[in-house]
């Protein structure tokens, strides 16, 4: 027999050898108990939160939690079915119709997560003789589509208008095209420039999906993402979410304005194919996207967070994946895996958990200390995230 585990060797090794350094697993940390959007007990100890996607802290709303125990009694825990058979209650409708009043849209479906959105929509709609244009650090759900459908692939370098347009210049003019964009991207936390990539993908008459996963609720006037940001929301044709970021639960969605949009509800196999989402779920999710639509102070507060953290670390001799802050997302490079699981440990320790991403999820082999910001964080949590940042990063030798 052969074993069919033995292609993750190289992995488990990589993953013993780290683990031998006496170092504190960092993929296996337990939230004890999660106190607020922005604390949580672990290991026993009062944790300040620098790695959720919690970006407006919606998670501990009080309308948001109550709304979820009033369905919880009223409907029940779950829907046992299928959006397409039992799975669709009051509650999915009115969390769509949040959704389009949210984006200005005429239409919203709601998926499972996020993953399965990106998965359903990109291999229902490019198919067998069509092509999907993608970024090269585009979201792994995004490459599951890809490879769940039919459609040839071709990849660009990151954020690079001009190779967009090259590669789109290559196909034949009369073919299928979707190009796939994110808003943000969530390694490094930089925006893509949608306005130009957008320009050159409608010249070459593609379609565009732009997934604002890491943006809605934050970013643009309404937090409609980097499209309203820069000014072209109106010239993209689907825009891919989730609940388990800005929302504050689970589940994914799809907004357009596309006339033959609504067939999708029968043909997209991963929201056929599966149980909807929960009841309580999906009036948690409502009612955030509506309190999102009036989060002004929030964002502004957020973007004054996310301003301070950078120009902290930057000061404090970190390197960081951008420039300039770009989004809730501040990215720390670390010289390697084993530094980053030792910095990872030792911020740890001094109460601050951040999120140790590592390849094959990074771009370029980078190991990455990801740390995103909360509008719930104050600015006194974030004058105290900066002092941990530097006791713990003189302690493992990345700071003088
Ligand atoms: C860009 C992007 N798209 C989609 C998803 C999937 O979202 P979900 O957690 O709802 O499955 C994520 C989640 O990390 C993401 O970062």
């Amino acid at each position: 027999m052969t074993d069919l585990f033995s292609k993750f060797d190289p992995l488990i090794r990589q993953r013993e050898d780290l683990l031998a350094t006496g170092v504190t697993d960092p993929f296996s940390l337990v939230m004890e108990r999660v106190v607020s959007p922005t604390v949580a007990i672990c290991n026993g100890r009062e944790t300040i939160l620098l790695g959720t996607y919690n970006y407006m802290g919606m998670t501990f709303d009080a309308d948001v939690i109550a709304a979820g125990k009033d369905a919880l009694d009223k409907f029940g825990a779950g829907t046992t079915g299928s959006r397409v058979l039992n799975g669709t209650y009051q509650g999915h409708k009115e969390c769509e119709e949040a959704l389009k009043e949210f984006y200005a849209m005429d239409h919203a479906m709601v998926f499972s997560t996020g993953y399965q959105a990106n998965l359903g929509i990109i291999s229902t709609i490019a198919g067998k003789g069509d092509y999907v244009i993608l970024d090269i650090d585009s979201h792994a759900s995004i490459y599951d589509g890809c490879a769940m459908g039919n459609a040839e692939i071709v990849a660009f370098r990151h954020n690079d208008v001009d190779a967009l347009e090259k590669r789109l210049k290559r196909l034949p003019p009369e073919a299928g095209k979707l190009v796939v964009l994110e808003g943000v991207y969530s390694m490094l936390g930089d925006i893509a420039p949608l306005k130009e990539m957008i320009r050159v993908s409608k010249e070459a008459g593609a379609m565009i999906l732009v997934d604002e996963a890491h943006s809605m609720g934050f970013i643009g006037e309404h937090g409609r993402g980097v499209a309203e940001a820069q000014g072209v929301i109106d010239d993209v044709d689907f825009i891919i979410g989730t609940f388990s970021k800005s929302v504050g639960t689970v589940g994914g969605f799809c907004v357009s304005n596309h006339p033959k949009f609504e067939i999708l509800r029968l043909v997209c196999r991963p929201y056929v194919f599966t149980a909807s989402l929960p009841p309580s779920v999906v009036a948690t999710a409502a009612t955030s996207i509506r309190k999102l639509m009036h989060g002004s102070n929030k964002r502004a507060h957020l973007w004054e967070n996310s301003k301070v953290l950078h120009k902290g670390l930057r000061d404090l001799g970190f390197t960081l994946g951008t420039d300039e802050p770009q989004s809730a997302i501040i990215a720390v490079i670390m010289p390697d895996l084993e530094m980053g699981a030792m910095m990872w440990e030792a911020l740890l320790e001094e109460g601050l958990y951040v999120n140790l991403a590592r390849p094959p999820a990074t771009p370029a082999g980078m190991t990455l200390l990801r740390c995103s910001l909360c509008a719930e964080h104050s600015s006194d949590q974030v004058i105290e995230i900066l002092a941990r940042f530097e006791r713990a990063g003189k302690r493992v030798g990345i700071i003088g």
